[in-house]
């Protein structure tokens, strides 16, 4: 499978959109920085090989789905399409490419335990199980760590209980500690995987997370 990575080339667009993309992202530390976009995009590439998908939709919708997260733009859910429409359209993009990256990058995000997804594309849905990928796992706890750090959490509080959110509203205005943030999102990913390969991956990345939590909590009581 990853010699097919290899064989498949670069559109030059996509090239140029990497290159965009990872000018814009350098130095983030808030967990959206350009290796995420770059995991991001090489796993939605291997996932669109895999499901043959319009390969030029995913790569560039893998590229700009961070474009600007509404977690840094007041809780405005419009800027990153905004922002990916506008580069798209500056570059000179096929307008149907345009509207099926546009549409992804509005739909791609994690909006709660209780809210529904709603990607009716394949390369929407394949962008979507390659960035949820990348939230979990050993890297997705690095991430999750960091983010709480950046955002000033604490790591782990027993007397504030992880919650289920049934609107986007009460996801995006969650303020606990990271640890609850598995419970929360983490744990659900592996359910929410669209492609075969992702749910394969998804039950690896799940299982590590389950014994480093296990273990977290044994560390916390004293009792390892
Ligand atoms: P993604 O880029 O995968 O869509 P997000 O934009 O939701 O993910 O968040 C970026 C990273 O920060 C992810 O790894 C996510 O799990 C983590 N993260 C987001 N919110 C929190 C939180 N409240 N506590 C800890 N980690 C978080
Ligand atoms: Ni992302």
């Amino acid at each position: 499978m990853t010699s097919g990575l290899l064989e498949e080339p670069v559109h030059p667009l996509v090239e140029r959109t990497a290159a965009h993309i990872r000018e814009k992202m350098a130095g983030d530390s808030s967990g959206h920085d350009w290796w995420h976009i770059h995991r991001v995009w090489m796993m939605a590439r291997r996932l669109a090989i895999e499901e043959r998908a319009d390969l030029v939709v995913v790569e560039l919708a893998a590229l700009l789905h961070d474009i600007a997260d509404w977690k840094f733009h007041n809780g405005d859910l419009g800027e990153g399409p905004r922002q990916a429409r506008a580069w798209l359209e500056s570059q000179g993009a096929d307008p149907d490419v345009t509207t099926a990256v546009v549409g992804i990058v509005e739909r791609v995000s994690f909006k709660g335990a209780g809210v529904a997804d709603e990607m009716p594309w394949l390369e929407g849905r394949i962008v979507q199980d390659a960035d949820r990928l990348d939230a979990i796992g050993a890297v997705g706890i690095g991430r999750a760590f960091a983010y709480g750090g950046h955002a000033g959490r604490l790591m782990y509080d027993p007397d504030q209980p992880p919650e289920r959110h049934d609107s986007a509203e009460a996801y995006r205005t969650r303020s606990g500690p990271t640890i609850n943030h598995f419970y929360e999102k983490l744990l659900l990913l592996k359910d929410r995987m669209h492609t075969p390969a992702a749910r394969r991956i998804a039950a690896e990345r799940h299982e590590l997370m389950e014994g480093f939590l296990g273990r977290f909590f044994r560390e916390w009581n004293g009792e390892a």
